[in-house]
């Protein structure tokens, strides 16, 4: 018989960490953490509402504000649990886990812990980053506060069924916020806090601007990159319905680390030149990219408003430099032009020619999934990322701006991954004598490749 026959039923729980003896003041780094924030975020810091909800454009810092939140609960909180959610555990650690290294007061820090992205105060309380893909999997702890950021991307069942239950025994605050997703559960939410339906909640809206941590030349780049319905939504901060437009979604970009050299199975660049008979130039979207294990890493993008014979220029300056094994010519308007020329003198690499059947739409929602499902890579912190993720984004929503680079990625991406109503002919092996050529290169970093000059800046700003 077990020896928990007769005892009473119940579940296995977290239990609370019995407060430890703070051998320091946490006041001091406390105050510094709050006084870092901007006019805005201090705004939202200073409602006394139990939940919040803050809806802000991109780059408004609403993650730094849901870090310094947490801390500083933490810090006021001996042996408090508190947890940062977000949309899956992937972005979590994506969008928060350097940010709550770097901004945890290295005085106030007693462990953390690299394998759960979560960190433990001197004063017994911890922070832990989560991802509600798995909503069931957040249950069965008593928490002290939680931050959803992004909100508008969690599974609203998180919230009602599982975080707010947690809170309830202690009571505890909760903030939400978000760059706005259309009509939601958040959007609802925010509204019965702003106008006063919801007793505990107090509601905020914000633009990127208002924000003031984006120099307004950027906004107006993005403004121009986004199209007016986009950024609206990205930078305005406001509700729009983009439904059935967009093709991309941001939460779906996945990142690595470009420091650590990597070794390539495969390397490509994929050239998108369709500028029309007649004109002498336009933008030329090339992309580059690593393969390992079935998945793919861009390793750097060029932009540039050239004509045919620099394209071709631009093409062989590349080859030297990355030493690819593939190119991808979209074969349309000049790029056939390109592939025939390039027919003669492609050694040591195989040239694809591309015919994207019916259109880019077509080929952008066959590359999603592959996005969605995280085997395409960006590098973080490349300094032209923006430009090739804003027009993924745009996709869809816009026809008339620039993407050119969208559509060097979505080619690549239905190439390597072999989707897409794309037919693709190989137009020659090009196994021929490459003696003059270097050897492919197998470790590479975007940086150096970048700063020696691949993407330099072009006449009109783009890269
Ligand atoms: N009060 C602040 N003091 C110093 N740096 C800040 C502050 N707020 C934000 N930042 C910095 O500004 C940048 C953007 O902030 P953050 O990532 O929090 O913005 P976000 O609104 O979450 O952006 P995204 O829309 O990309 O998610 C980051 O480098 C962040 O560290
Ligand atoms: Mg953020």
């Amino acid at each position: 018989m077990s020896i928990l026959w007769g005892r009473e039923g119940g579940s296995v729980l977290d239990f609370p960490t019995p407060p430890k003896p703070t051998p320091l003041d946490l006041a001091p780094v406390n105050a510094s953490l709050y006084s870092s924030l901007s006019d805005p975020q201090r705004e939202v810091f200073d409602d006394a509402a139990r939940f919040k909800f803050l809806m802000a454009g991109r780059r408004f810092g609403k993650t730094y504000l849901s870090i310094v939140r947490l801390l500083t609960w933490a810090m006021e909180k001996p042996g408090g649990l508190f947890y940062y959610v977000t949309a899956t555990y992937r972005m979590a650690k994506q969008i928060a886990w350097v940010d709550l290294k770097q901004l945890t007061p290295r005085e106030a820090l007693a462990t953390k812990n690299e394998g759960e992205l979560s960190v433990e105060l001197v004063n017994g309380a911890r922070i832990f980053l989560k991802g509600a893909e798995d909503p069931d999997r957040l249950r069965g702890v008593s928490l002290s506060g939680c931050v959803v950021d992004e909100a508008a991307y969690v599974r609203q069942e998180a919230w009602t069924m599982v975080l707010r239950p947690a809170l309830s025994d202690q009571r505890g605050p909760a903030w939400f916020i978000t760059t706005p997703a259309g009509e939601n559960w958040f959007t609802d939410a925010l509204r019965e806090a702003e106008s006063g339906e919801d007793p505990e909640g107090s509601g905020f809206r914000f633009t990127t601007e208002q924000g003031g941590r984006v120099a307004g030349a950027e906004i107006e780049a993005a403004r121009r990159t986004l199209g007016p319905d986009l950024f609206r939504q990205e930078y305005g901060a406001e509700i729009v319905d983009l439904r059935g437009a967009a093709i991309f979604r941001r939460e779906w970009f996945s990142y690595y680390d470009p420091t650590t050299p990597q070794r390539w199975e495969r390397l490509i660049a994929s050239v998108d030149a369709n500028f029309k008979e007649g004109k002498n130039s336009d933008f030329v979207g090339i992309t580059i990219w690593g393969v390992q294990a079935r998945s793919m890493f861009l390793l750097s993008a060029a932009n540039q408003k050239i004509g045919f014979v620099d394209t071709l220029a631009l093409i062989r300056s590349l080859r030297e430099r990355w030493a690819f094994t593939e190119l991808l010519v979209e074969d349309r308007a000049n790029g056939s032009a390109i592939i025939d020329q390039l027919k003669r003198e492609a050694r040591g690499y195989s040239l694809f020619s591309c015919n994207p059947e019916g259109g880019k739409i077509a080929r952008g929602n066959a590359a999603a999934p592959s996005y969605e499902q995280g085997r395409v890579l960006h590098p973080q912190g490349a300094p032209w990322l923006r430009q090739v993720e804003e027009q993924l984004l745009s996709l869809g929503v816009r026809e008339d701006g620039h993407d050119d680079l969208a559509d060097s990625v979505t080619q690549a991406v239905c190439h390597v991954y072999k989707t897409g109503p794309m037919t693709i002919s190989t137009v020659t092996w090009g196994h021929g004598a490459s003696d003059d050529l270097p050897e492919p290169s197998t470790t590479l970093g975007w940086s150096e490749r970048h700063l020696a000059g691949l993407a330099g800046p072009d006449p009109d700003g783009l890269f």
